[in-house]
């Protein structure tokens, strides 16, 4: 192994590449803010505990891809494996909750952590944008998430994407479909693995993606046929709404995550240009997470956008985001003496706002206009001993080529007014 090989499932944003990175952080953040979402950061790490009595037991990422571990002091914590479950312990040790201001909005951007067998866009460190409104039911609340990524995506200029749709049902209706379910399938012939997950999570079933398997499903109930009165009227709503802001959406009967809080409401985003890691992201309601962490009942509902698969959905659909050059000017001196005053120019710009950069290391002009060029700066501010014995230097347009001198003390302005 060489030292500089970063680990296994993992990767490095580097520049110029990272650009993009931030920039979906950022089209992903921005609807959030604009609608009432405060920001929310938590620990990298989190008591083992929270995870498997929120994401659940006996779920892939708590069973078997979670990076647990013990402290030396014998405390057991184990590397977020995704945002929503330590969002909510933080609401709740803040008391959010209390403060008469339901629902508590919260948006957050990180790195999570899974185990996973990595591949094209499955990796074990990856990083999600992600939301969480907690404390109210309201329809309307799963909408405005949902049109919210909506519009996140669209912004990016993404539109080979689809929204999948589903309703898990809630307290009163699931375990009658899970008793429904769990009677169909213990008639199937399932490999023993299987069979164990018929009896401890049964709907999870009907996402395995096995062809021999999904054969014997045809004909199993369905959960649309077993949803309560109150579930079948809310999720109506919530498709009407969406159908109203012309968020196009399917539903998906079989759609089941692979996170054991959801109740009622939940979603999916596809890309249809990733291949196998289709999910750009995901989410849905989660009424009884906060009971099941040990808090009071809040109805909440969340979803999380990888970053890494979008940036791929975007490679996908071949879009380039426009992003402006980070460096404006670029200091080129020649010579000590033009060294220092450059330096003190490049000072005075950066104070005054502008991103400026320098040539460091001595380059003679060639290498140093070789800089310029590359730092994707419109301007470069030249000087030699002559140009500092007329107390000018020389401010060259690095697309057109031209070049006029300027005096020191008119630096500041003269690249202000031009760059405005
Ligand atoms: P999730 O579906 O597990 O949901 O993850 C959301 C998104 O994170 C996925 O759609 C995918 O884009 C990205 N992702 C997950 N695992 C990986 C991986 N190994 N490599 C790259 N990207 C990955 C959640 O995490 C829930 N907390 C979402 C939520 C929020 N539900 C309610 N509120």
């Amino acid at each position: 192994m060489s030292t500089f090989q970063a680990p296994k499932g993992t990767y490095d944003l580097i520049p110029p590449d990272s650009a993009t990175y931030l920039a979906v952080r950022e089209a992903i953040a921005a609807p959030l803010k604009n609608s009432g979402y405060g920001y929310i950061e938590t620990p990298g790490f989190e008591n083992v505990e929270l995870f498997s009595r929120g994401v659940g037991e006996s779920t892939d990422i708590v069973s078997k891809e979670m990076y647990a571990f013990e402290t030396k002091g014998g405390t057991k914590l184990a590397l977020r494996p995704e945002g929503t479950a330590s969002v909510l312990r933080a609401a709740l040790q803040a008391n959010l909750h209390k403060l008469g201001n339901l629902p508590v909005k919260l948006w957050y951007s990180g790195s999570y952590y899974r185990y996973e067998r990595p591949q094209k866009g499955r990796y074990r460190h990856f990083s999600q944008v992600g939301a969480e409104a907690i404390g109210a039911e309201d329809p309307a609340l799963d909408a405005e998430l949902i049109i919210l990524a909506d519009q996140a995506y669209r912004t990016l200029g993404l539109s080979q994407f689809r929204i999948l749709l589903n309703s898990l049902g809630d307290k009163e209706c699931r375990p009658v479909y899970r008793d429904a379910l769990q009677g169909f399938l213990r008639g199937l012939e399932l490999d023993e693995d299987t069979r164990r997950r018929v009896e401890i999570n049964p709907l999870r079933v009907l996402d395995d993606k096995r062809a021999v398997v999904q054969k014997q499903l045809v004909g199993a109930p369905l959960l649309r046929d077993y949803l309560c009165d109150a579930c079948k009227a809310y999720h109506e709503e919530v498709r009407e709404l969406l159908t109203a802001a012309g968020v196009a959406y399917q539903d998906d009967e079989k759609l089941v995550r692979g996170l054991d809080y959801y109740t009622r409401t939940t979603f999916e985003f596809v890309h249809d240009g990733l291949g196998s890691q289709s999910a750009v992201g995901g989410g849905g309601r989660y009424d009884g997470l906060s009971e099941m962490i040990g808090g009071p009942a809040l109805p909440s509902v969340g979803w999380a956008l990888g970053v890494d698969r979008t940036v791929l959905a975007l490679e996908a659909e071949g879009i380039e985001l426009e992003l402006p050059a980070t460096t404006s000017v670029f200091a080129v001196p020649l010579g000590e003496e033009a060294r220092r005053v450059l330096f003190g120019l490049v000072t005075e710009l950066r104070r005054a706002g502008v991103a400026t950069d320098f040539s460091y290391g001595g380059k003679g002009l060639k290498g140093a206009m070789k800089s310029a060029n590359r730092s994707g700066a419109r301007y470069a501010l030249v000087a030699g001993e002559r140009d500092l014995a007329e107390g000018v230097v020389q401010l060259k347009d690095m697309q057109s080529g031209e070049q006029s001198p300027v005096a020191l003390d008119a630096v500041l302005d003269a690249v202000r007014e031009r760059l405005a």
